[in-house]
């Protein structure tokens, strides 16, 4: 049984009194890990040591919103992992379609971030998705085995034990559309089915891969629910205590069929 797995996405929003009070409040309410439900917040970097001390002991991780893939040096305005386990950081958002599509990442350096976190102890949450023109052109499925097969390239199978995947079909997120459950269950079928022809079926059945865009308090609970979707990763409901408990509360009463 995969653990289900909930993850605050904040982007560029918070300053530092709402970061740490949110986390504060989420870490009064969730004070012990959960069995069933893994939870984590994504604070901006300037808080994440801030964030950090506020949820720290409690049932919610640290992790950052991505990580430059060399060791410290002269690499202006970048962050180093060193940098983001040092203050408390254990996992990390790779691959974000904002990062992709208004920064220009591609799946070679979203590939080099994933390789570099993995090998220096940071967990990871690759994110892939497809955007409207590709879905409406039939093209969901090969940009995901693109991205898929570009941003694990060279990784083990050991190292995938602290990999999770998050689809997020770029249509979905920020807009209020969110996909229907047969097409978020059938693009996460299709990961699995991936990680089953490219690795194993172990690794397929053990892999928790997450749907994000537009979840909110209200559909969260039947798309966690599907067979394939493991949990959520959450923009903008991820701001609020109210509205990320109550998603946090649905993946918590939530039964698998
Ligand atoms: P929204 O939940 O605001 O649609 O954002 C989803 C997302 O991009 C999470 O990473």
């Amino acid at each position: 049984m995969r653990r289900l797995f909930v993850a605050g996405n904040w982007k560029m929003n918070t300053l530092a009194e709402s970061a740490t009070s949110l986390g504060s409040d989420l870490a009064k309410q969730y004070p012990e890990s959960i069995e069933k439900v893994e939870l984590l917040v994504c604070p901006p970097f300037p808080y994440l040591a801030a964030v950090g001390s506020a949820v720290d002991g409690s049932a919610i991780q640290l992790g950052a919103q991505n990580a430059y893939f060399e060791s410290p040096g002269a690499f202006t305005g970048e962050v180093a992992v060193e940098m983001l386990l040092d203050v408390g950081s254990e996992w990390v958002i790779l691959g974000h379609s904002e990062r992709r599509h208004v920064l220009g990442e591609t799946d070679e350096t979203i590939n080099q971030k994933v390789l570099a976190c993995l090998s220096k102890g940071l967990k990871v949450i690759l994110c892939v998705g497809e955007l409207l023109s590709e879905r409406e052109a039939g093209q969901t499925e090969s940009v995901l085995d693109g991205q898929m097969e570009g941003g694990l390239a060279g990784l083990d199978v050991e190292s995938l034990q602290n990999l999770a995947i998050a689809y997020e079909p770029v249509w979905a997120i920020g807009t209020g559309v969110t996909a229907t459950e047969e097409q978020a269950d059938s693009a996460h079928a299709h990961l699995r089915n991936w990680l089953t022809n490219r690795y194993n079926s172990d690794v397929a059945q053990d892999m928790r891969i997450l749907y994000g865009g537009s979840v909110k308090p209200g559909n969260a609970g039947s798309l966690m629910s599907l067979p394939n979707v493991d949990g959520a990763l959450v923009g903008g409901a991820s701001l609020q205590f109210d509205s990320f408990s109550a998603i946090i509360d649905a993946a918590v009463e939530t039964t698998k069929s």
